[in-house]
């Protein structure tokens, strides 16, 4: 791992809230963590939703932009999916990928988890040099140095796609994803001076809760060629990941007309941190940060759960929106991701609102256990 003392430069306009943007900016992450402190930003502006949100990235800093990608349920069973996310991060910044990856190469890195239909994984790994984000109205795009990868995103965050081309590797295609659904921070909508932190220390942010997702790669000679749904958030802290995290509850789905996207997080010292989103017909009914209750049942449903925790059945997930009460389930398809302190699942998401039963749909969603037994 090499050290240098690199800053974050913003190339043109500051990028900071306050500022009304009238062009695009460029900014610049170098490979190695800047010694300083990150400059975090917890407030939103009145721009640059999808921007970076620390201005820089030192030892514990980190920012990431995540996309994937579910296929809906077959009779078969069968269910395709991918996960990619761009990291700018900290040697401690995100520590669970420093578990993952123990050298830590480079600030910058692209992981993809990709799930065949009949659940077989192939996991992907990129070492970028620097990463160029360009900032445009609301939306982000970013090329990593060295990978011939790259993700944009529109100014009105109607449309993102992520391309990765490594035929070395054995990956090249894209995901697309046009979105059916706006926006939103942890307690409200994309508006101006919404607080972004989820839990002390870290952030959490969604540009698309659910589209319309197309996902075209060739991945080491085989098509990987699906429609399904997609989604794309993004995660960011100025301390390590584990330092505000003891465990979380995350996923998203769609069931009909209703989309659906729920947290249900413990922060170290145990404190409870929640976010729920509910849009129909791509109106949102909800986007708080209360009123929601998501925990595991069937096998392995332990809670709080520790890292020796194994992977639950399910997931019950209760909403309450002033128009009445969502009571879901989410149960697993298929174990997508597998490591000590963090689990990731796609599934069938079924439910009643107001008691009444709802179309059958897809979810995508994880597990992080960072409380040690
Ligand atoms: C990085 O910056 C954050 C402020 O955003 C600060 O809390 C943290 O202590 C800094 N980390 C290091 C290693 O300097
Ligand atoms: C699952 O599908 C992939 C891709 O088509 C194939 O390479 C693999 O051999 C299959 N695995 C099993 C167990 O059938
Ligand atoms: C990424 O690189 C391509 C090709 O050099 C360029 O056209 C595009 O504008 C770049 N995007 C960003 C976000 O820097
Ligand atoms: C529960 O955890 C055990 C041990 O990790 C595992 O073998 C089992 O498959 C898990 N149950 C489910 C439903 O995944």
């Amino acid at each position: 791992m090499a050290l240098n003392i690199i800053s974050l430069s913003a190339l043109s306009l500051p990028f900071f809230a306050g500022q009304v943007l009238s062009q695009s900016q460029q900014i610049i992450i170098p490979p190695v963590p800047y010694l300083g402190d990150a400059d975090t930003q917890w407030i939103s502006g009145p721009s640059g939703f999808d921007a970076p949100k620390n201005r820089h990235i030192n030892w514990t800093a980190y920012d990431w932009w995540y996309f994937d990608f579910v296929q809906e349920l077959s009779g078969s069973g069968d269910q395709a999916s991918i996960a990619i996310t761009f990291y700018t991060t900290g040697t401690d910044g995100f520590d669970a990928l420093q578990e993952a990856f123990p050298l830590y190469p480079s600030t910058n890195l692209i992981t993809a988890d990709v799930t065949w239909p009949n659940g077989t994984l192939e996991s992907f790994l990129f070492v970028a040099g620097e990463a160029t984000f360009t900032i445009d109205g609301d939306g982000a795009s970013a090329n990593y140095s060295g990978t011939n990868s790259w993700f944009e995103g529109a100014p009105d965050l109607s449309q993102y796609t992520v391309e990765l081309n490594s035929p070395e590797k054995g990956i090249t295609g894209s995901l697309v994803i046009n979105s059916d659904a706006p926006a939103h921070y942890p307690c409200g909508p994309n508006e101006e001076g919404q607080n972004i932190q989820l839990v002390p220390g870290a952030g959490w942010f969604n540009a698309i809760p659910d589209g319309d997702a197309e996902a075209n790669f060739e991945i080491h000679g085989h098509e990987f060629n699906f429609r399904g749904r997609g989604y794309h958030d993004h995660n960011y802290g100025g301390q390590s990941f584990s330092d505000s995290f003891l465990a979380s509850y995350w996923g998203h789905g769609r069931l009909g007309d209703y989309i659906v996207v729920w947290v249900d997080a413990l922060a170290v010292g145990g404190t409870n941190h929640l976010s729920a989103y509910v849009v129909k017909d791509g109106e949102i009914l909800t986007a708080q940060c209360e009123s929601i209750r998501v925990r595991p049942y069937g096998d392995n449903s332990t809670y709080p759960p520790t890292t020796t925790s194994g992977s639950p059945t399910g997931y019950d997930i209760q909403i309450t929106i002033p128009e009445g009460k969502l009571e879901l389930k989410a149960e697993y398809t298929y174990v997508t991701a597998s490591h000590r302190v963090y689990h990731r699942y796609t599934g069938s998401l079924t439910g009643t609102f107001n008691g009444e039963a709802l179309p059958d749909g897809v979810a995508l969603w994880e597990q992080f256990t960072l409380q040690e037994e």
